[in-house]
């Protein structure tokens, strides 16, 4: 036998992608391509049988020469002489860590599966799932990789399921939700990386030798690595170029790695960070990871980001907001941070409503015996005394001026200085040896108890029934530290991180499901926890604490790249900003704000009466092209990146394009900016001018950018497509 001949080719293909898997004689599962389709059966077996033998690698399974470590490989297991990063490692009862993973078996149903308990797309189009079980025969470990296709959406998404089916407990030590073999090199490493206040930053480098990737052991996502990575050629841009790109459905700790071998081949995994995970798995239990989802595209950025804006927006976010336009909000907290009064709010309200905004959010501050942030989380009882009245009074009062209301909850969190940790210390994230780290003055609940998730479904529960409620900004203001739970036994204390995500997702799940009205916005000291997970159940997510327009043009795109613009809240704040204290021109404020999700939250009291107008006349613009700016086909447009941004929504009759110029320049001939992504014989018209243009035109002559004589100056066009 010759252990490396295919015995069976199977191609998962979408509309313009393939992924082909083979099954090797010697039962291993190898990926014989990803990337273009191609013509039907093309005949892949070569890809492994020709592959030259390298040298001082072991042999497998006692084959001379047959060496696994050189094989573009699916779901690579510890035990096997592939000593490169495995995708799984497992020990069983005898301390053993040794398994060899070989195919039992194949199912391919129509649809999808459901993933119980964790966030995961839905079905849209046409989608088949191919179910692969991996077999450890000597351990009893059954692997099965669950593979769906997005046809019409070229996406791909994989869950991984680990069940034990021998008699004996089993350790599970790690399980990767996505390994990939690519046998090249030439890419560079994509990722988004950042700080609070400065999230999703792109980088890009080159890769090389060895060990490469971001991680969070934060117990969140986090603000400093989104768990997003994307391998590019090096030729790529936002129009050209080869992506290989996945993202994790998770909220919590996680690994996105690519490391280059000894022989020039990439694996890039993503999945559940190994680090201070292991997870029991009794006889008959299984354990299911996270769902990745992953793409391949050959046109650059702008094609890799657009279709992961559609199948989020059509196959994950909630159905009833996917595709619901979204309210122009005011939210307080940079009016009045913990300082206000009924008197003040609503009179804010009422500014708001003059101005044609839709949604007033009550920030942080009305419960409790809270004016700054050192006590009452966990106490969701509101401040009477400090709203003038009840909750309810206010919020009809604030609906009786034309507006929703919206308000502002931390449920993860406690303050040590509350009723609720007074009566239930034990809740709290802690080994109770060592005294429990704070950070912003308050302890996490341990949300892998299921009394506090109880507890927490209750409270929120019964907020959002007593009170008319529209819309929810649930932040998380802290990382994890003390992860260890009373709930768990001695030897599950590995399990910790992932139930904290379980609990939370049960939480949001239930709240959701019992809530489906009510808009949530998450939010996690801005874009700390800003992840396909959260976006499942919250379909907006505060993008970042920072405000400013400049900073916030870069932390977009990165957000961009990936989620789509109306799920992320995008706020004009007032000038001199207060994170970086910079001047910037409302109108640009207003079109960074646009990119995503307009809001507005700044106290319009203090505005002149030129900056209403403007402010006005924004909302009144916002209202009348909204479809298009918050679910239009977003691109990015080839500029000079070193001074200027631009970016198109296209779709719902009308095309916007923006452009903003960072510094401005003295003697400059101003230069013409091409539009990307239009039909060339389609016409368009200028809305402002009535001129009328050719896509062709648009495209390959472009739009005159003025010469500014400001800094920071924002250019707008709207044109409507004519036939
Ligand atoms: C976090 C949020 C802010 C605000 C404050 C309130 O920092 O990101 O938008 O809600 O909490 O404490």
């Amino acid at each position: 036998m010759n252990p490396k001949q295919v015995l069976q080719q199977y191609d998962l293909r979408t509309t313009n992608c393939q992924l082909s898997i083979g099954v090797l004689a010697s039962g291993h599962l190898c990926l014989l391509y990803f990337g273009r389709k191609l013509p039907v059966q093309t005949d892949l077996r070569s890809v492994i049988e020709d592959l030259p033998k390298a040298s001082y690698l072991a042999d497998t399974d006692g084959i001379s020469d047959f060496r696994l470590e050189q094989l573009p490989l699916m779901y690579p297991a510890f035990g096997t002489p592939d000593l490169r990063a495995p995708a799984i490692r497992v020990r069983d009862d005898s301390g053993s860590p040794i398994i060899n993973l070989k195919f039992n078996e194949k199912r391919l149903v129509a649809g999808k599966p459901a993933l119980p308990g964790l966030p995961a797309t839905h079905v849209a189009g046409e989608v088949k799932t191919w179910e692969f079980d991996l077999v450890d025969s000597v351990t009893g470990l059954t692997v099965t990789l669950v593979i769906s296709t997005f046809v019409d959406y070229d996406i791909f998404t994989q869950s991984v399921r680990v069940k034990n089916t021998a008699t004996t407990p089993l350790r599970l030590d790690e399980a990767q939700s996505l390994s990939l073999d690519l046998l090249s090199v030439r890419f560079d490493l994509v990722t988004l990386n950042g700080a609070w206040s400065r999230e999703n930053h792109i980088q890009r480098t080159q890769l090389r030798p060895g060990v490469q990737g971001i991680d969070s052991k934060r117990g969140a996502s986090g603000h400093g690595q989104n768990p997003f990575v994307a391998l590019a050629t090096p030729d790529t841009d936002w129009q050209h170029g080869e992506i290989y790109s996945a993202n994790l459905i998770y909220s919590g700790n996680f690994v996105a790695t690519a490391t280059v071998d000894m022989h020039q081949n990439t694996r890039l995994q993503v999945g559940i960070n190994p680090f201070e995970f292991e997870w029991k798995l009794s006889p008959g239990q299984s354990f299911s990871t996270p769902e990745v989802v992953f793409s391949y595209a050959d046109k650059g950025f702008n094609q890799m980001s657009q279709r992961y804006h559609r199948f989020y927006l059509d196959c994950l976010l909630p159905k009833q907001f996917a595709k619901q336009s979204r309210p122009i909000l005011i939210n307080n907290w940079e009016a009045t941070y913990f300082d206000f009064n009924r008197q003040k709010l609503l009179a804010l309200a009422k500014q708001a409503s003059e101005l044609g905004i839709e949604l007033f959010v009550l920030d942080d501050g009305w419960f409790g015996k809270r004016d700054d942030d050192s006590s009452s989380l966990g106490d969701w009882v509101a401040n009477e005394t400090k709203l003038g009245g009840s909750l309810s009074a206010l919020a009809t009062d604030i609906q009786a001026l034309g507006l929703q209301f919206g308000l502002w909850v931390e449920p993860e969190m406690v303050s040590p200085n509350s009723d609720l940790y007074r009566q239930h210390p034990d809740w709290v994230m802690s080994d109770s040896r060592h005294r429990p780290q704070l950070a912003r003055r308050q302890y996490v609940l341990d949300l892998s108890q299921s009394v506090v998730q109880d507890y927490l479904i209750k409270t929120i529960d019964q907020l959002l029934t007593e009170n008319s409620i529209d819309y929810l900004k649930w932040d998380m203001n802290r990382n994890i530290t003390d992860a260890y739970s009373h709930g768990l036994a001695v030897d599950q204390q590995g399990e910790v991180y992932h139930r904290y995500l379980l609990g939370l997702y049960h939480v949001l799940g239930t709240i959701t499901t019992r809530h489906p009205q009510v808009l949530i916005e998450s939010c996690a000291g801005g874009g700390g926890r800003f992840d396909a997970g959260m976006l499942a159940y919250t379909p907006q997510i505060w993008t970042s604490d920072d405000t400013d327009a400049y900073e916030r043009l870069q932390i977009q795109r990165g957000t961009a790249l990936i989620y789509p613009p109306v799920t992320m809240g995008s706020h004009v704040s007032a000038v001199p900003n207060h994170q970086v204290g910079r001047m910037i021109d409302l109108a640009t404020r207003g079109a960074v704000a646009e990119q995503g999700n307009l809001g507005y939250e700044l106290d319009l009291l203090t505005l002149t009466t030129t900056e209403k107008q403007q402010i006005q006349r924004q909302v009144t613009t916002y209202k009348a092209y909204r479809e298009t700016l918050q679910f239009g086909r977003y691109t990015v447009l080839p500029v000079d990146e070193a001074n200027e941004w631009a970016w198109s929504k296209v779709g719902y009759g009308f095309v916007i394009v923006d452009h903003i110029t960072i510094l401005a320049r003295p003697n400059t001939v101003p230069k013409r900016l091409k539009v990307v992504g239009l039909t060339p014989t389609k016409q368009y018209q200028d809305v402002r001018t009535q001129r009328c243009y050719s896509g062709a035109f648009l495209m390959s002559v472009g739009l005159v950018i003025d010469r500014q004589n400001c800094d920071f100056a924002s250019q707008r066009w709207i044109f409507k497509e004519l036939h």
